[in-house]
């Protein structure tokens, strides 16, 4: 059976991926960073030689936001020089590559949603690092997909769910960003749209439709609107709920600056691969399902 292999395999998306189930015909294998430091140009080229595959996906990365100002260049070798080690030996071996980036290439100036033709200014290195992993891949491999996504959530892994119900247990309030304007995604919805596009890739691997796409959850939201949502559906199903105070940016310094707008605008992908927006606020009621327990949501 022909298989796609995700690098990155127990990451919160990278583990979505292997769980999801995949176009007919697909298996998918898993190589994490034992099996494949993707910072290893060498086990990166042995890992593809070995298995095969028709098509990759990259679900590693250095994704500690603010640990990447002072861990740089640990950021810059996952991000950018393991970004194009497995575009270079992805087109060696003739396998096309779906890379997973993010909202956070742009500097959030924009008054509306960022489409693909915006250009690049990223405020931190995490930013910068993936923007430079973008470059390198758009400069070694024709047959790329590289798929921006944004605020992702879900049951594996850290993420602001999981940090909400943490806190919301142990503090009768928290004080939460609302001037940050982004599109929270469910992990297990990316890994959806992935299997979609490679299905569509592996059809017509010499005729998709290549290049940089925007994936995300609509309607846009605030970290402050975000954590309303989660309070609203944990507290329907018998969790604590805190007190919500709406603060500023400036109120809550941190090491890495963040974009005051990082929504993403997802026609481009719809219109190449039928994939539209996912509605995170569903997404929240299942993750939370399996994260607090079912009940009647509000
Ligand atoms: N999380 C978000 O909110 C968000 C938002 C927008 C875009 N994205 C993008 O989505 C992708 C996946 O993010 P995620 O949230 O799933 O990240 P994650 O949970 O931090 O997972 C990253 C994975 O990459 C692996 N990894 C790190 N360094 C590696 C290396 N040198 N070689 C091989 N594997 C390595 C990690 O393994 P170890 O645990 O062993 O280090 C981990 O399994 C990334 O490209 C990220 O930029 C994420």
């Amino acid at each position: 059976m022909s298989a796609i292999l995700v690098f990155g395999a127990t990451g919160q998306i990278g583990r979505e991926l292997i769980a999801q189930s995949w176009p007919d015909g697909l298996r998918v294998i898993g190589a994490d960073r034992a099996s494949a430091d993707i910072t290893d140009r060498g086990a990166v080229g042995r890992a593809l030689a070995r298995m095969r595959p028709l098509l990759a996906v990259n679900a590693a990365a250095f994704t500690a936001v603010d640990q990447a100002e002072v861990d740089t260049a640990r950021a810059w070798a996952v991000n950018r020089d393991g970004a194009a080690n497995l575009a270079e030996a992805c087109a060696a071996q003739g396998v096309p590559l779906i890379h997973l980036s993010t909202d956070y290439v742009f500097d959030g100036a924009k008054a509306g949603p960022y489409t693909e033709d915006d250009p690049v200014a990223p405020l931190g290195v995490y930013g910068a690092s993936k923007a430079a992993g973008e470059a390198a891949i758009r400069t070694r491999l024709a047959r790329h997909v590289i798929l921006r996504t944004a605020w992702v959530f879900g049951v594996h892994g850290t993420n602001f769910v999981k940090t909400m119900l943490r806190l919301g247990a142990e503090r009768p309030a928290l004080r939460i960003v609302a001037d940050q304007h982004g599109c929270p995604t469910e992990a297990a919805d990316i890994a959806r749209a992935v299997a979609t596009i490679a299905g569509a890739v592996l059809r017509a691997p010499a005729a998709a439709p290549f290049g940089t796409f925007h994936y995300a959850g609509a309607p846009p939201t605030t970290w402050h609107g975000f954590a309303e949502a989660i309070f609203q559906r944990a507290a329907a199903r018998g969790s604590k709920s805190p007190t919500l105070t709406a603060i500023t940016t400036a109120e809550y310094p941190t090491p890495a600056r963040r974009p005051a707008n990082s929504m993403l605008d997802g026609a481009k992908l719809q219109r190449a691969y039928g994939v539209a927006p996912c509605d995170w606020p569903r997404a929240l009621d299942r993750v939370l399902d399996r994260l607090v327990g079912a009940t009647a949501t509000p």
